[in-house]
């Protein structure tokens, strides 16, 4: 009990006269009485060499101590939160962290570009709802109920109401726009659609569609071959060379799809044109007489043409993308490779 006496008054004597200048001697105080291996932890050791009947004495001894110890701290814990303050003082002549920014999808970019160019020759945008009903998506275009072309587009229904679908094309925004009966037309519809598929590197649930339509007095099929041509050359290039083949949609006679010579290999021959030499990139013709009259346009005094391309498919030959799934599963290496588009 006595060694204990001792040993602790030398140490108040030191703690006593203890006056820290800055926040390093303040944390070597700390570390000397306070920490894990400090000398008040070593006294409490003591503890167990003190006989039975003085234990409540010196308890309260080291327990003074131990107080003692503290509270010096404490008066002077000031130095050490002035020092914290200043470590986060912020220095506004740094330059500051630069923050990655995201970039477009590519399928944004490439809609964006399809847009920017038709809007060159005149066209605007027109959009239409994603959950459509049978009317606009089917019946209107030329396409009644049991007509073997719905086979084409695995449709998905909407359990609410069975007259509604997930749109299988953006040909239904021709529709709501022939509705609207303002003439001339010339719009290009940009939008999702959906198809019952199973998702491989090929098909999709869902993709992305561009859709035109052209219509007043006079327009012709050279109209049509020649806006087709215009937009290949701006989006693939000048020496881009396309072919028209005859093909059938229900709502446009003549029915062709488009091809153009392939912008990998220039017609030599490789994987994405299967040694072709040519990419189908859309389909086109002129509207189909009965669509125009189911919406009570005269098919006498007005014609047009419309055409719809995969946003994808665009995507895929202007960027070599060889897997569809890339497009939504928003992996970052795959997205920031269209950075500087
Ligand atoms: N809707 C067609 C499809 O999804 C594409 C299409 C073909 C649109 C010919 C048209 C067209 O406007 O004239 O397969």
């Amino acid at each position: 009990m006595q060694s204990l006496q001792e040993l602790l008054k030398t140490h108040e004597q030191d703690i006593q006269a203890f006056a820290p200048a800055d926040a390093t001697e303040l944390e070597s105080y700390r570390i000397k009485y306070l920490g894990a291996k400090g000398i008040v932890k070593q006294v409490f050791g003591e503890m167990k060499n003190v006989p039975v009947e003085q234990k409540k004495d010196a308890g309260q001894l080291l327990n003074a101590f131990k107080q003692l110890a503290e509270a010096k701290y404490e008066a002077f814990a000031h130095l050490q939160s002035s020092n914290k303050k200043a470590d986060k003082a912020v220095d506004m002549t740094l330059p500051g962290t630069p923050l990655p920014t995201g970039t477009r999808h590519p399928l944004r970019m490439v809609e964006n570009q399809i847009i920017s160019i038709f809007e060159k020759i005149g066209f605007s945008v027109a959009t239409g709802p994603e959950i459509e009903d049978d009317w606009h998506n089917f019946t209107s275009l030329n396409m009644p109920e049991h007509h073997p072309a719905r086979d084409m587009q695995d449709t998905f229904y909407v359990s609410q109401n069975p007259d509604w679908v997930l749109r299988t094309h953006t040909s239904s925004v021709q529709a709501r726009i022939m509705e609207q009966g303002h003439l001339p037309v010339r719009v290009i519809c940009p939008g999702r659609v959906y198809r019952n598929e199973t998702i491989s590197a090929r098909a999709h649930c869902f993709f992305h569609q561009c859709e035109g339509l052209y219509i007043d007095k006079n327009v012709s099929f050279a109209d049509l071959k020649q806006t087709l041509y215009y937009f290949v050359t701006e989006m693939f290039g000048p020496d881009t060379k396309v072919r028209f083949r005859p093909s059938y949609f229900p709502f446009t006679e003549p029915s062709a799809e488009m091809d153009i010579s392939c912008t990998v290999c220039g017609g030599s021959g490789c994987s994405l044109c299967k040694h072709t030499g040519w990419v189908e990139i859309l389909g086109c013709g002129m509207v189909h007489p009965n669509m125009l009259r189911n919406f009570g346009i005269d098919p006498e005094v007005y014609s047009g043409f419309a055409f719809g391309m995969g946003v994808e498919r665009i995507t895929q030959i202007k960027y070599q993308v060889n897997d569809l799934r890339l497009y939504s599963q928003n992996d970052i290496r795959f997205l920031k490779q269209f950075q500087s588009i």
